[in-house]
């Protein structure tokens, strides 16, 4: 039995650089996890001007600044590259240039130092995160929303995670970004969607609410989204232009809907779950970055309150993209006896449950998974 680990974990899988170190250490036969340090490098500035993450400056910014933030968590976390016991690395699911540069990076380390490499599914980073943050206990009901997916999961144990429904078509943080682009606020992302939110009417536009009535936990946004373009394309014609309010308006109006959407479909998801679980209290919690959106996370928070379940939210910057998760989901898959070697390979495509396959919607980062 390992005394203590400490695990490196690299993420490049889309648009942020991120390399977080932990130590993880039983005590009585529980896992206790610390942080040691985490750096990360959005690419929010590089991207901005277009409406979206542009595959290769994404994976050009990946190899230009992971070096620099292996430097710097190193610094930050006081650890010399030989304490470090294991080197964790998402492989997937992502943009290819960015797994490849992740990868190159961490096999050299390994390939240098003669540690173990450990390749981790993306997902699996979010969807126990807050295991690792909140000691949720397993079973519980998660739901991921970030710019490229949107799923309720079932985490049943660290290497046990069913899949309950997904969106049908775009995933939510893509649409923030397009509200945001259509609007065109300083930055196209969800953050700055919210921000204008916050001082606008939610009740001047009604905008649609994909999918709410069905008896399952898919989801939908397209039609959420086209909507929101001919209100936004309306008051341009009319006004020749768009004002400040009406900028916020829509914002909070579309973030009404979205923040109906997942109440519902959480709804729906916690019926689901409850018949996999036995009889114990439910737990449920956010993961990705649309979980960061402080109206969507107080409206789930107080629906468990009504419902009598158990709510926890890991923090902002562990909602986001974050070498931390994958690095604890890397330490999961050591002590289950797993290990990769230099033929880790980057897998763009890689669904969490890859028995509960349904043939969905295409996206702008292909199938849907
Ligand atoms: O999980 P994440 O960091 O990356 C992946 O997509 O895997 O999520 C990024 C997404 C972006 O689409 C971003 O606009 C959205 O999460 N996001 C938000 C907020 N902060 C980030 N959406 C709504 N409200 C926010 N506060
Ligand atoms: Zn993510």
């Amino acid at each position: 039995m390992h005394k203590s680990i400490i695990a490196l974990g690299v993420e490049s899988s889309c648009d942020e650089t991120s390399i977080g170190i932990i130590k993880s250490a039983f005590k009585d036969d529980v896992l206790i996890t610390e942080k040691l340090g985490l750096v990360t490098d959005t690419q929010e500035k590089l991207h901005k001007d277009f409406g979206g993450v542009v595959p290769e400056i994404a994976a050009r910014a990946h190899s230009e600044k992971i070096d620099t933030c292996f430097y710097r968590v190193l610094k930050e976390s006081g650890i010399k590259i030989d304490d470090i016991d294991i080197i964790c690395v998402t492989n997937g699911p992502g943009l290819i240039g960015g797994l490849i540069s992740g990868i190159n990076f961490a096999k050299g380390l390994a390939f240098t130092t003669g540690k173990p490499i450990i390749g981790v599914n993306h997902l699996v980073g979010h969807a126990l995160t807050p295991h690792m943050t909140d000691d949720l206990r397993y079973p519980y009901l998660l739901l991921l929303a970030s710019g490229g997916h949107c799923q309720y999961l079932a985490v049943l144990k660290a290497n046990k995670i069913k899949r309950l429904g997904t969106t049908i078509d775009d995933a939510p943080g893509e649409v923030f970004d397009k509200v945001a682009k259509m609007l065109n606020l300083p930055t196209f992302s969800g953050s700055e969607v919210e921000k204008y939110a916050k001082k606008g009417n939610e009740n001047r536009f009604s905008f649609p609410l994909p999918l709410i009535n069905t008896n399952d936990c898919d989801l939908s946004f397209s039609g959420l989204k086209s909507s929101v373009r001919r209100q936004v394309d309306y008051l341009i014609e009319k006004q020749s232009g768009l004002y400040e309010s009406d900028q916020m308006d829509v914002c909070a109006s579309f973030q009404k809907s979205m923040r109906i959407i997942f109440e519902k479909k959480t709804k729906k998801a916690v019926d689901l779950f409850s018949k996999l679980s036995s009889g114990e209290k439910i737990s449920f919690s956010l993961a990705g970055g649309v979980a960061a959106n402080q109206n969507i996370r107080s409206s789930l928070k107080s629906l468990c309150n009504d419902l009598d379940i158990i709510f926890s939210a890991p923090p902002l910057e562990l909602c986001t993209d974050n070498g931390l998760m994958i690095a604890y989901a890397g330490t999961q898959i050591y002590l289950s006896g797993r290990q990769d070697d230099m033929g880790l390979s980057p897998k763009p495509r890689w669904p969490i449950d890859l028995y509960n396959q349904k043939p969905l919607g295409f996206g702008k980062r292909g199938r849907k998974v």
